[in-house]
């Protein structure tokens, strides 16, 4: 394995920057020769590809966002493209491509692998959503922005007792909304996993406001059966209560990625170019009980996802 492309794809996430270098100069390291590839599929498709070297990657490893760029591509998964695509790495003469992505970028990944590509999936999304893996490079970022952004809502929700709804992002995964309402210590998590019953959300916040809450944070995320208008609206209508929603959005997807959310680029980085090295390809690489795995990337992608959601219990438990 002597020539190796590196691309990330799908919604960005803080860490992907990390996760670039260490693939880039793990690979020098071994004597490879590295091709960054731009705007994900869109930029194999259409021969974005450059060599890097050490330099390529300095200053990066605290910026988020991703050097390479990263695209969502549709023309990749036409035949068309996916052959133009293939060609590309034909012509470069790239032995093996590491892709950092969420769950469509690593699909994307085993297609390539079943035409006979050699690849390595690294879990890059902050969504937390992809099974074979406890966390996903950019959660713990995103987590954290979040987190601050609730200290800011609560500090003005409890001067005008307030009831404010914290949107943020999971269209099908609650993790966000999970981890960052047990740790900033919102009264109502709502996740897509379960749907929501305007009845007891109401009854919640009644029996907090009597037992002497002037204020409450909801925190829900956005792929919930019931949209962030409508609960603000119903809130106000069925319990008189001043309801107010603010929408996060692409603010969680930026910013400086965490300590956390470096170790595991940097772990991950450098264990997809081992593992190209050592002649292991085709895998899914993450990280459970603090170890770094691998799993077959088919395998990889028809696990499912343990669900978080009994933390819900638990931070409805202590919030009251
Ligand atoms: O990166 C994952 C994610 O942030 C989801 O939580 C969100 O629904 C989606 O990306 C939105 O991304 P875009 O608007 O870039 O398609």
């Amino acid at each position: 394995m002597e020539r190796i492309g590196v691309l990330t794809s799908g919604g960005d996430s803080p860490g992907m920057n990390a996760a670039i270098r260490a693939a880039v100069r793990g690979g020098l390291y071994h004597g490879m020769e590295i091709f960054g590839v731009e705007r994900g599929y869109e930029g194999l498709i259409s021969g974005e590809i450059y060599r890097m070297d050490r330099r390529s990657v300095s200053d990066i490893i605290q910026r988020g966002g991703t050097i390479l760029k990263t695209a969502r591509s549709e023309a990749f998964m036409e035949d068309e493209g996916f052959s133009m695509a293939l060609n590309m790495l034909d012509s470069f003469q790239i032995d093996g491509l590491i892709v950092i992505g969420g769950n469509g970028s690593l699909t994307g990944a085993l297609k390539l692998a079943d035409a006979g590509i050699k690849v390595i999936g690294l879990p890059g999304t902050i969504d937390n959503d992809l099974p074979f893996t406890d966390y996903t490079i950019g959660f713990d970022t995103a987590v954290n922005t979040v987190l601050g952004a609730v200290g800011n809502i609560r500090d003005t929700s409890h001067s005008h007792d307030r009831i404010t709804i914290i949107e943020v992002m999971g269209r099908e995964c609650g993790d966000i909304a999970i981890y960052a309402g047990l740790t900033g210590g919102a009264e109502i998590i709502l996740i897509p996993e379960r749907e929501a019953d305007i009845q007891s959300i109401c009854r919640r916040l009644v029996e907090g406001k009597n037992n002497g809450k002037r204020s409450s944070i909801i925190i829900k995320a956005e792929g919930v059966n019931m949209s962030t208008e409508e609960l603000e609206r119903s809130i106000r209508e069925r319990t008189g209560l001043d309801a107010k929603m603010v929408i996060l959005g692409y603010i969680q997807r930026g910013g400086s990625p965490t300590a956390r959310d470096r170790m595991l680029a940097s772990r991950l980085g450098y264990e997809a170019v081992d593992l190209l090295r050592s002649g292991a390809y085709n895998k899914a690489v993450g990280v459970r009980g603090g170890k770094t795995v691998s799993y077959d990337l088919s395998e990889a992608m028809r696990m499912k996802k343990t669900s978080v959601a009994d933390l819900d219990v638990l931070a409805d438990i202590l919030s009251r």
